[in-house]
């Protein structure tokens, strides 16, 4: 049994201890990854994750009446709210639950009472997307009670919406469209304009290495939306509708006569842009090696340009692009701590992670957690039995 199917087992179990009948459908959505495209998804660029063998799980009945209570096992406790009158408590993982609830009644969904029990091993703050695993699990589990068809494309849009408009972070789609829509042995291209998705697969004989630095951060951080403004700013300065729209070649032409920062932070998105492109194509090829360089390259310019790493994520990055049986390494998601990414030859990767969590924790005293992950599907829903149904 892999972590992920015991995970299952957990809450299935607990929901039996709690209900004393087994649940009618267990929910799945998963963490992320992103190996590179980072900053790029708010400036209507393209990004490279891939969903992990990470997720939320939720194990669940339907309710008669339109309440939705949930235990959480990570948590070890209860919480609840009324599917017609939803407010905002501003605390915890609940309201990530009434935030796709909100989102989903904007389309007339989302309103039948449910009830169950969640446990998740996406670690929360790390950037690896906890917060899109447990919206898109829900909305599962929304769809399976209401009886509505699963558009996976759809739902990531309503949970970025839930978490802009309820939860007030205003990010972009990458983490909801990943879980959504991810694909096992893949990773995917997505256009975060059009939404067009390209999945691609990772080369033979290659492993991706999540190294968590076990520094965390808040994603409401102010720093987050600064990067924003900064680069609509610099969008318009250049005149388009985002960064998006500037090439390498044209945005070093134009870009003299912008404010130093500006410049540096759009430099970034113009030029990470066109690495993800490249690393999408390597990756087809099985070029290994080029998409190695690719992901050093979009950690130097997340450090020097877009100035959302840390003095642990180099730490380990640098460690980590030492190593001989890696290809490159970067941070991965928003910044500021968390977890780095590396390929790695997949013969060498056993080796490679118990060497850089060794020397990282010589470095800095931190105890890293490095663990080689798959690429897996994305947000799934199992109906299980129909006792208790309502
Ligand atoms: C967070 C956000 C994403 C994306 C990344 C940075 O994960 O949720 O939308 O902006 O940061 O690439």
């Amino acid at each position: 049994m892999n972590t992920s199917e015991q995970l299952r087992s957990t809450v299935v179990r607990a929901f039996e201890e709690r209900f004393g009948e087994p649940p009618v459908f267990v929910a799945r959505a998963p963490g992320r990854v992103n190996l590179i495209g980072e900053h790029t998804d708010y400036n209507e660029g393209f990004v490279l994750p891939m969903a992990i063998d990470r997720a939320v799980w939720i194990a669940l009945r339907p309710r008669a009446d339109r309440k939705v209570s949930v235990y959480s096992l990570d948590f070890q406790e209860e919480d609840s709210f009324d599917i017609c009158h939803l407010a905002s408590s501003g605390k915890g993982w609940i309201e990530y639950l009434q935030a796709m609830a909100w989102a989903l009644q904007k389309k007339d969904r989302g309103l039948a009472g449910w009830e169950g029990v969640t446990a998740g091993d996406v670690p929360i703050g790390a950037g690896l997307s906890s917060s899109a695993a447990l919206e898109l699990a829900t909305a599962r589990a929304f769809a399976a009670v209401d009886g509505f068809a699963w558009n996976p494309r759809e739902m990531a849009q309503l949970a970025q919406r839930a978490e802009n408009e309820w939860v007030g972070v205003y990010c972009g789609i990458m983490d909801q469209m990943i879980s959504a829509t991810g694909e096992a042995g893949h990773a995917l291209l997505i256009d975060c304009r059009t939404l067009d998705t390209r999945s691609v697969p990772l080369p033979p004989g290659t492993a991706v290495v999540i190294l968590d630095t076990s520094t965390r951060r808040g994603l409401v951080d102010s720093a987050y939306n600064d990067r924003r403004r900064h680069c609509e700013t610099a969008a318009g300065f250049l005149h388009v509708r985002a960064l998006r729209d500037v090439d390498p070649a044209t945005f070093e032409a134009r870009s003299a006569e912008m404010e130093p920062v500006m410049r540096r932070r759009a430099r970034h998105v113009v030029t990470e842009i066109a690495r993800t492109l490249e690393a999408a194509d390597a990756l087809e090829r099985g070029d290994a090696a080029t998409v190695g360089r690719l992901m050093d390259a979009s950690h130097a310019s997340l450090r020097d340009d877009f100035e959302v790493s840390r003095v642990e994520l180099d730490t380990i990055v640098e460690l980590a692009q030492a190593h001989p049986a890696c290809y490159g390494a970067r941070m991965t998601g928003a910044g500021f701590g968390g977890c780095a990414v590396a390929l790695v030859r997949a013969d060498g990767a056993a080796a490679f992670a118990e060497g850089v969590a060794a020397d990282y924790q010589a470095r800095t005293g931190l105890e890293p957690r490095v663990y080689v992950c798959s690429a897996s599907d994305g947000a799934s829903i199992e109906p299980l039995s129909t006792a208790g149904a309502l």
